[in-house]
């Protein structure tokens, strides 16, 4: 489906329609949009509510909160709050909304604005202090986190979430290096220890979103949250993810297969799927965007969308 190119502070929202299709939206669902950005999917999921519906929004970056609260806070249908998705249980508990969500969406990583902003150090395209928190004022910016790194830690981080082939290599210049200020210093240095190029990326690239994936904690965010965000929706309800690193769908997906497994159980039994209890149901295949979205929105080139519906009471 066609995306319309609806966009605020440079920011396109992905698989617009298809999470819209997706959450199921009815005129009373209760909805929470986990990672608010610039609200693309929240403005689309709001449309579709009517008098009795709610939404709970959450980002931990306090500019996404901050325009979510210019834009919201007029509407008593909608709560907005700043912090770690991975407290959802804690949020929900307060509004009493846990177990009675029918729609819960992720849109994973870093919003347009966040890597365009040079004052937030996410890009080594627009020079600025290297920090990457989405948070600036919880944990320590990358310029601490690289200054405390062991190599062989940042070798493994490179590896593992920058998928870099030349992690060594790049380790070791980082480190030679010492304190990193800026993220041109860090772009540069990168980019002196990358061998080859690969046409139309930065070599620093992959460097950057390894360090962003490990400042942020990304993968532990997503681990701590799902079976929270199973726990929160109503029998019925509708989990929905876009990722876009394959760390972080391979999460996803184990999730929803285990989850719609059920108990374990010794393979000789007799037993019946539904009496394993499994707690969800994949709806469909994996989604990725289609040409059209892919021609408008670059960003959506690496967006895989996994949908599963709640099938226990509990
Ligand atoms: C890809 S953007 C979401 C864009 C949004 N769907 C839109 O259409 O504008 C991801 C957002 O999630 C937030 N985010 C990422 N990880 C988070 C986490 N663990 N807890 C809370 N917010 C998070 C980021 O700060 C960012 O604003």
């Amino acid at each position: 489906m066609v995306q319309m190119a609806e966009e605020r502070d440079g920011h396109v929202p992905v698989l617009r329609e298809e999470v819209v299709a997706a959450l199921n939206i009815a005129r009373d669902s209760v909805v929470v949009d986990a990672t608010y950005g610039r609200g693309g999917h929240t403005r689309a999921i709001m449309a579709r509510l009517g008098e009795g519906g709610r939404m709970v929004v959450i980002d931990r970056d306090p500019e996404a909160v901050a325009r979510a609260r210019e834009e919201w806070s007029a509407d008593q249908r909608i709560d907005i709050v700043q912090a770690p998705f991975s407290r959802l249980r804690a949020i929900l508990e307060d509004y009493d909304l846990c177990g009675h969500v029918t729609g819960i969406l992720f849109d994973l990583g870093v919003s347009s604005p966040q890597l365009d902003d040079a004052s937030r150090g996410f890009s080594f395209s627009h020079d600025g202090p290297l920090d990457m928190r989405m948070n600036p004022a919880s944990g320590i910016g990358a310029a601490d986190w690289l200054e405390q790194v062991e190599e062989a830690d940042l070798v493994r981080v490179l590896k593992t979430l920058g998928e870099e082939r030349f992690a060594r290599r790049v380790a070791a210049s980082i480190k030679a290096h010492g304190r990193f200020d800026t993220t041109g210093e860090l772009a540069r240095v990168v980019a002196g220890a990358v061998p080859t190029r690969e046409p139309g990326k930065h070599p620093a690239t992959r460097t950057f979103q390894a360090i962003r994936m490990a400042v942020n904690r990304e993968l532990e965010e997503i681990e701590s949250v799902l079976p929270q965000a199973l726990d929160a929706l109503a029998q019925g309800g509708r989990l929905v993810v876009i990722s876009f690193h394959s760390l972080e769908d391979r999460l996803v997906k184990r999730f929803i297969r285990d989850q719609s497994r059920g108990d374990p159980y010794p393979p000789d039994l007799p037993v019946r799927h539904d009496m394993l209890n499994p707690r969800l149901r994949p709806v469909g295949k994996a989604t990725r965007a289609s040409g059209d979205e892919l021609h408008a929105n670059r960003r959506a080139r690496s967006a895989v969308l996994r949908v599963a519906e709640k099938v226990s009471a509990t």
